[in-house]
C-alpha cells in the first residue's frame, strides 16, 4: 500500500485533533498540528512584547525561531529553543494571539518552510486551517471537518474548564471571533479545498467520522 499525504482542515473544535490522532495511529502515520506552530510563534510574541500586527517585530522574531515539534511518551510536544512550552500555548489568550498572528503574511511565509520539510516522507496526517489549500494542494487525501458553533464551543469548553476558569458563553464567544478572524484573512483563510471530503461532525460521533475517513483513504491507498 501506498503512503500519501492525509490533510484535515477546519474550524477550532470540530474534533480535528482527535480525529487526526486516531487516524494517524491506526495508519501507522505521523501526525502533524500546525495550529501548535501558530501558537508558538505567538507565545514567543507575547513574551517577547512584540504585538501581533507589528510585522517588522515578528519578522526579527522569526528569524531567530527554533520550533520543533517532536513526539514523545506524553504525545506531540512544540518544543521552542528546546523548552517544552506544550502547555503553555492552550490558554484562551494564546488561542487569539495565534489567530491573530496567523494573518501576519510573515509568520505565514515562515511557517510555510517548516511545514513542507515535515512533509518531506509521505505517511503523515496534518491538521489545520489551509492545509489542503495552500501548504500541500498536491496531497492524496483531504478532508474538512466542521461542525455547529455551539457543538464546537461546548466540545472546547469541555476541554478547557477543569484546568481554566472559563464560562461556556466566554469560550463561545472567543471561538466566533476566531472563527471570523481565519476566514476573513486576505492570505489562506479558512475554507475547504475544491478537493476535500466535507464532512458535518454535527450529527454524527468520532467514531463515525473516522470511520468515514478511513473508508476514503483506504480507497486511496489502494488505488
Ligand atoms: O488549530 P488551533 O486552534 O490550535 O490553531 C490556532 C490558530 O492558528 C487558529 O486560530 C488559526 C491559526 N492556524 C492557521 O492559520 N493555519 C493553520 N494551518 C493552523 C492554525
Amino acid at each position: 500500500m501506498k503512503s500519501i499525504v492525509v490533510t484535515i482542515d477546519g474550524p477550532a473544535g470540530a474534533g480535528k485533533t482527535t480525529v487526526s490522532k486516531r487516524l494517524a495511529k491506526a495508519l501507522g502515520y505521523r501526525y502533524v498540528d500546525t495550529g501548535a506552530l501558530y501558537r508558538g510563534v505567538a507565545f514567543e510574541a507575547n513574551a517577547a512584547g512584540i504585538h501581533a500586527d507589528d510585522d517588522e517585530g515578528l519578522k526579527t522574531l522569526c528569524e531567530k525561531l527554533d520550533l520543533k515539534l517532536v513526539l514523545s511518551e506524553q504525545g506531540l510536544r512544540l518544543l521552542s529553543g528546546g523548552h517544552d512550552i506544550s502547555e503553555d500555548i492552550r490558554t484562551p489568550a494564546m488561542s487569539m494571539m495565534a489567530s491573530a498572528v496567523s494573518a501576519r503574511p510573515v509568520v505565514r511565509a515562515y511557517l510555510l518552510g517548516l511545514q513542507r520539510k515535515l512533509a518531506m516522507e509521505k505517511g503523515v496526517v496534518f491538521e489545520g486551517r489551509d492545509m489542503g489549500t495552500v501548504v500541500f494542494p498536491e496531497a492524496e487525501m483531504k478532508f474538512y471537518l466542521d461542525a455547529s458553533p455551539e457543538v464546537r464551543a461546548y466540545r472546547r469548553y469541555l476541554e478547557l474548564k477543569d484546568s481554566k476558569a472559563v464560562t461556556l458563553e466566554q469560550v463561545e464567544t472567543d471561538l466566533r471571533k476566531r472563527d471570523e478572524n481565519d476566514s476573513s484573512r486576505a492570505l489562506a483563510p479558512l475554507k475547504p479545498a475544491d478537493d476535500a471530503v466535507k464532512i458535518d461532525a454535527t450529527p454524527i460521533q468520532v467514531d463515525d467520522v473516522i470511520q468515514t475517513m478511513m473508508n476514503h483513504i483506504k480507497s486511496k491507498i489502494s488505488e
